[in-house]
């Protein structure tokens, strides 16, 4: 296994960027560990600033540039938005950075829409997301974009991402804090519900106990290891081979929670690869 992305040259063996307010990133980056084993990923955890769910448009949109400029000074060779609340507010903004950059986008949002209007069967999908991502209208205009009439249920879960990057998933309390974001997507009938914050598929054990097996879950990761995966290979920069690359993390915050929570997500030792960030 390589050591790390940070000083690759240009071509396909430079790193894939990430980042996220904290660990939700990491259920993404999981999958395209599993999907993409080859490549190396430089994963950014801005937990000195989490939660961005609560954030303003304009305070993500300055936090995602600074994140975004400094995947690229480290030289990505493809950067990920593994942030729903980032993406809603900056998305555009970041595309444009990459753009510049001569770097390709991948972002979240746009592909659970897309899964969620191809196999909801009743037409009624539901979104439980940050107050961040449902304020700024991102998965409505989604869905809309498919030009299909869906009845669409937003829930802001402003105490979800806290809960879980807390580490402390699963107490009664927080079964009953989960219960009531429920409540409206069950009331509305949904048989498709996206979780629109990337740290949820964290607890989609609990959300489908509460919402039936009827209930079908959509998340990022998948689609974005295939997005990740098609613009790689779109543009050459694929790494080939049978062996396994390299993942280093930086975080803004302090790093010995995320390194016990991210271990425990990843299921991939993350000690030493964790170094703290300043930006
Ligand atoms: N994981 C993030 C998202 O997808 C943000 C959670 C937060 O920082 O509030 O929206």
């Amino acid at each position: 296994m390589s050591e790390g992305p940070d000083s690759r040259e240009a071509g396909p063996d430079r790193p894939i960027g990430f980042f996220d307010s904290g660990v939700g990133g990491l259920t993404v980056l999981h999958e395209c560990l599993v999907s993409l084993p080859a490549e190396d990923y430089l994963y950014v955890g801005d937990s000195g600033h989490f939660p961005y769910g609560e954030k303003s448009a304009d305070e993500l949109l300055e936090r995602a540039q600074v994140i975004a400029g400094y995947l690229l000074d480290q030289d990505v060779k493809l950067l990920v938005v593994a942030c729903n609340s980032a993406t809603s507010a900056a998305g555009d903004s970041v595309r444009e950075l990459g753009r510049k950059a001569g770097v390709p986008v991948v972002t979240v949002v746009g592909p659970e829409a897309e899964i969620a209007g191809a196999i909801t069967e009743n037409g009624r999908i539901g979104v439980l997301a940050t107050p961040a991502t449902v304020s700024s209208g991102a998965y409505h205009r989604a869905l809309e974009e498919q030009g299909r009439a869906f009845t669409v249920t937003e829930v802001a879960a402003p105490d979800l991402a806290p809960i879980i990057q807390g580490g402390a998933t699963f107490s009664e309390e927080v079964v009953e804090t989960v219960r009531g974001y429920c409540r409206p997507l069950k009331e509305a009938r949904i048989d498709t519900l996206i979780l629109g914050c990337t740290h949820y598929p964290l607890i989609a054990p609990l959300l489908q106990r509460i919402l039936g097996r009827d209930v079908r879950l959509v998340t990022a990761g998948h689609a974005i290891a295939g997005a990740i995966q098609r613009r790689l290979a779109s543009e050459g920069a694929l790494r080939d081979g049978d062996g396994e690359g390299g993942y280093g993390f930086r975080v803004t915050g302090e790093k010995e929670s995320f390194v016990t929570l991210g271990t425990r997500f990843l299921q991939l030792p993350l000690g030493d690869r964790v170094e703290h960030l300043e930006i």
